[in-house]
């Protein structure tokens, strides 16, 4: 898209010679865009509106219209050539992070407990970065660093050893092995015997017994089983499941950095980092010798570069983690990795679910397949009132069940904390994803009706009312949202675009009647052809399906 700013800065410049005309502000009511020249009054002892007016009958800026108004330069942009220069680019197709490489932890599951709604943003937000890095051209690695280390597994081997029973595990698997979790812990409590026996077992996983590490792996596919099952549903992809435990063994090599910067000291026989005064110290090995959480994500961090040699790494994980990736951060800094400027904690707030009742929460957990279950059969019965003769009902109510979560997920700024309802997510009418992906169905099938043929031969005049316009302006730009995007990590702001452009499009719909015949028709076929582009092309970034029909 033509930078229309850079281009009023460069005419506006050469008339204004030596003054400050940066703040070139977008406005809504008189024009596209102004230069205030009230600040350049005492510079030059003219008065604002004299200025302004001199300087628009001077400044040529190319596709423009030029005015005065009240002290101000307005710029106009033209309304044909705007419309030509959006439809000579064809979508996606500029690659501004060519060569570059984002590695992104995301989703990061704990083995052995269940997918529940907490996992819910830090799955879709990374998973709709990783879309949004690849469609700009990046190399996006998707990293899901598995929760596969801990104590905690060795007791859940005494529980199960205890309490539990392979063919049971088998049938129930998670809910079975939360049961298990649970009840280790409350009678470990309790009984200092369970946690001793917990403590052996652990070690024995550490130490490689085959029959510790087998019942470990068992609890490990059982955990990633439902994981993937719920991934596959929300359109989620990794490229490793490297967790935890891989890192266990290199913390040494971590280690042995610290020393050589001598940054590594011993307090109550445990190895510490002491930080900044407004930071608790970063613990690397506790003094039994159990290396600590930060240890490995400082192995993992130098593993990454390594191997990937990324220019980003981007760790989604929710603002209560902010510390600890704080520490981390501050300890690649003093050990002078090149790479320590290049982390980022992607930080979002707290989820909280309303309108599901206690009675779906298992073990006090609510299940994230659970939600999208509801969400799906909600969606169903919508479908099922709104167009009972839809084709494939089931599988168009499983995008848009699962699309309501994810896009309701996706649409405020990451950071706010989340009430998230049912109803709302699913509003046909509301800002949701049903609504982005009902408007994108209404295209396709006004195409369908009408034969359309693709062709890019139009009358661009013909694009010019206010309604067509406003569509053309709200994606006449979207790759650079979709670049935005990235660089604040907030896919909120794709999901928000696509939002306007349906108002936009459903607004231009019912003002000018697309079935007019002549050139203006072919013209607003177009415009409608490529509205359902961007949305389907927005959808996937924010991991949604877009059904033909709905
Ligand atoms: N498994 C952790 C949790 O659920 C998140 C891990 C995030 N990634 C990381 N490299 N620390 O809290």
């Amino acid at each position: 898209m033509l930078n229309y700013k850079d281009l009023i800065y460069d005419a506006a410049k050469e008339v204004l010679q030596g003054l400050e005309v940066a703040d070139i502000a977008p406005s809504e009511t008189f024009c596209d865009y102004c230069i205030p020249c009230f600040k350049f009054a005492k510079i030059l002892r003219k008065s604002p509106a004299m200025i302004a007016s001199d300087a628009a009958a001077a400044i040529k800026a190319p596709g423009m219209k030029v005015e005065a108004l009240n002290g101000y330069i307005n710029f106009t942009i033209e309304r044909e050539a705007y419309v030509r220069e959006t439809f000579s680019h064809a979508l996606g197709t500029s690659k501004p992070l060519a060569g570059k490489t984002v590695c992104i932890d995301y989703s990061s599951v704990n083995i052995a407990k269940p997918f529940h709604i907490g996992h819910l943003m830090t799955t879709v937000i990374g998973g709709a970065l990783y879309n949004i890095y690849k469609a700009l051209g990046a190399n996006a690695v998707g990293i899901n660093h598995l929760g596969d280390h801990g104590t905690q597994f060795g007791g859940l081997i005494s529980a199960y050893r205890r309490w539990g029973d392979e063919t049971r595990l088998d049938e129930r698997g998670l809910d079975e092995l939360l049961e298990l979790y649970v009840r280790y812990h409350n009678e470990s409590e309790t009984d200092p015997a369970v946690a001793d026996e917990a403590r052996e077992w652990s070690k024995k996983i550490e130490g490689g017994d085959p029959y510790a590490v087998g019942l470990f792996e068992k609890f490990k596919a059982i955990t990633l089983e439902q994981a993937k099952k719920v991934y596959n549903r929300l359109n989620i992809e990794f490229d490793s499941y490297l967790g935890e435990s891989f890192y266990v063994d290199k913390v040494c090599g971590v280690e042995k950095k610290l020393k050589a910067k001598n940054l590594l000291k011993i307090s109550d026989g445990a190895e510490i980092v002491e930080l900044d005064n407004d930071m608790p110290p970063a613990i690397i090995r506790r003094s039994d010798g159990a290396s600590l959480y930060i240890a490995r994500d400082l192995a993992a961090a130098y593993y990454r570069k390594e191997n990937y040699d990324f220019d980003k790494c981007l760790y989604v994980v929710a603002s209560h983690q902010a510390l600890h990736f704080k520490q981390l951060f501050k300890v690649l800094e003093l050990l002078g990795a090149p790479f320590a400027a290049d982390m980022v904690h992607v930080s979002y707030g707290m989820v909280s679910v309303e309108g599901m009742a206690l009675s779906t929460r298992r073990g006090n957990v609510l299940y994230l397949s659970d939600v999208l279950d509801a969400a799906v059969e909600k969606a169903a019965s919508i479908i099922a009132e709104r167009n009972p003769s839809l084709e494939n009902r089931q599988g168009v109510a499983e995008s848009v069940g699962v699309g309501a979560v994810v896009f309701d997920a996706l649409y405020d700024g990451r950071l706010k904390d989340k009430n998230f309802s049912l109803a709302d997510a699913l509003n046909f009418d509301g800002e949701t994803g049903p609504y982005v992906q009902y408007t994108y169905a209404r295209c396709k099938s006004v195409l369908a009706k009408a034969g359309y043929k693709k062709t890019s031969d139009i009358d661009h005049s013909a694009l010019t009312s206010d309604e067509a316009y406003d569509v053309v302006k709200l994606i006449g730009d979207f790759d650079d949202v979709v670049y935005s995007a990235a660089v604040k990590y907030e896919p909120s702001i794709v999901s928000r675009r696509l939002v306007k452009i349906c108002q936009a499009f459903n607004r231009f719909y019912n003002a000018d009647r697309i079935m007019c015949g002549g050139k203006v028709e072919k013209a607003r076929l177009f415009l409608t052809a490529r509205v359902a582009e961007t949305l389907k092309y927005g959808l996937g970034l924010v991991l949604l399906d877009a059904p033909e029909k709905m």
